[in-house]
């Protein structure tokens, strides 16, 4: 009887394991970042708009090739010798009026799933957005063939604990709550400041207003032709960039700023901030707010972690340097390169009121992003939805 409660107990052991496993490494190739590919760009995809695909059926990222190390773009992590000790620290805004964020939960790899029958308007997104994971988790822990295939009544498994209640889809603050714009360090450039508060996925308040956030540049033609389409149709976004590169391409930042773009902190070496140490995860964000001073005049109040790869801790640090987590509730998966149609299909079609949709104009080719980007305008305004920064979508919630 011993015998075999023991052998129970290292069975559940590997299982956890397997688990935690499974999501840390999930975690590490997910949606963000740094192509994934480490194979030389096979072909450039053709600078014409893709051929609309019969489905959009897209590559799901090859679950056999783990997201390497960062590649070409992003050089080895070199720490600035320039930059100031990390003990030059910004006092932490105290924040009377922290509104009414939609709260998030610790993303730590989860000891344990729950099954979740798909609802009604879900999509894989808007469903790893609501349970604080990501769509690559819950693709490979339901082995699911085509994230734009799920349908109602079908079980998923999530990653953590169920709600209480059936989550609606994010806490909508229920008060209108007069809008008091708090009091914080200057944002940058004409931006509206980002009060303090918890990590930011979506902002169900700003109705019919969505928010196109570019990672991982500044990226040469990539951002060129992105800030060039973007001034033809007038629309503002939001760029969280990379140390490395915005060290490298200070006039791409001015460019920005001047444009009315927001400039947000990527951290300086695209590392999974989790798995470092505070000194580390507090240098990677200030060198790179420092880099962006250097160029713009002012620091970014906003910041997205790597591969999403946050926790409280990490959130805490930013937090004592002034700034505040931003995620994303559509993932258009664009640095797998599924094609333009798909990233246009995913970016238009799941965006909702308040929408960060996550797009990358660096870590890669980023050819069909550019070509993509036209049509997502196009889509999006003809919903009804006018593209704002990440700033003016949380002034507007
Ligand atoms: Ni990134």
């Amino acid at each position: 009887m011993h015998v075999g409660r023991s052998t129970g107990l290292a069975i559940a052991g590997l299982i956890t394991a397997g688990t935690v496993g499974a999501v840390a490494y999930a975690l590490t190739r997910n949606e963000d970042e740094l192509d994934p590919s480490p194979v030389p760009e096979p072909l450039p995809a053709p600078p014409t708009t893709a051929p609309s695909m019969p489905t959009p059926t897209p590559t799901r990222p090859s679950t056999t090739t783990p997201e390497p190390p960062p590649t070409t773009t992003v050089p080895a992590p070199t720490p600035p010798s320039t930059v100031p000790s990390p003990t030059v620290v910004e006092p932490p805004p105290p924040s009377p009026t922290v509104p009414p964020a939609p709260v998030d939960v610790p993303s730590d790899p989860p000891a344990r799933t729950f099954e979740y029958a798909v609802q009604g308007g879900d999509t894989l997104s808007s469903i790893a957005r609501r349970f604080d994971t990501t769509v690559a988790t819950l693709v490979q822990l339901n082995d699911i063939a085509d994230p734009d295939r799920i349908r109602v009544g079908q079980r998923l498994r999530v990653p953590g604990r169920a709600p209480a209640t059936p989550a609606p889809t994010t806490p909508a603050p229920t008060t209108p709550a007069p809008s008091t714009p708090a009091p914080t360090t200057p944002s940058s450039g004409s931006q509206p400041a980002v009060p303090a508060g918890g990590t930011i996925s979506r902002v169900p308040g700003a109705r019919g207003k969505v928010a196109l956030t570019f990672d991982d540049g500044p990226n040469g033609a990539y951002t060129d032709a992105i800030l060039a389409t973007l001034d033809r149709r007038g629309v503002d976004a939001t760029f969280f960039v990379v140390g490395t590169q915005a060290a490298r391409n200070g006039a791409s930042l001015v460019r920005m700023r001047d444009a009315g773009h927001a400039i947000a902190n990527h951290s300086w070496s695209h590392p999974q901030l989790t798995s470092l140490d505070d000194g580390g995860v507090r240098r990677e964000f200030t060198d790179t707010s420092d880099a962006i001073e250097r160029a713009t005049g002012s620091r970014p109040d906003i910041f997205r972690p790597p591969y999403g790869a946050r926790n409280d801790r990490v959130d805490r640090i930013a937090a004592e340097l002034g700034m505040r987590d931003v995620l994303w509730d559509v993932d258009t998966v664009d640095w797998s390169r599924p094609g333009t149609a798909a990233i246009v299909d995913t970016a238009v079609g799941d965006a909702r009121d308040g929408s960060v949709i996550l797009l990358h104009d660096g870590g890669g080719d980023r050819q069909q992003t550019v070509d993509a980007l036209e049509r997502i305008i196009t889509g999006l305004e003809g919903r009804g939805f006018e593209l704002v920064t990440v700033p003016e979508l949380v002034a507007a919630g």
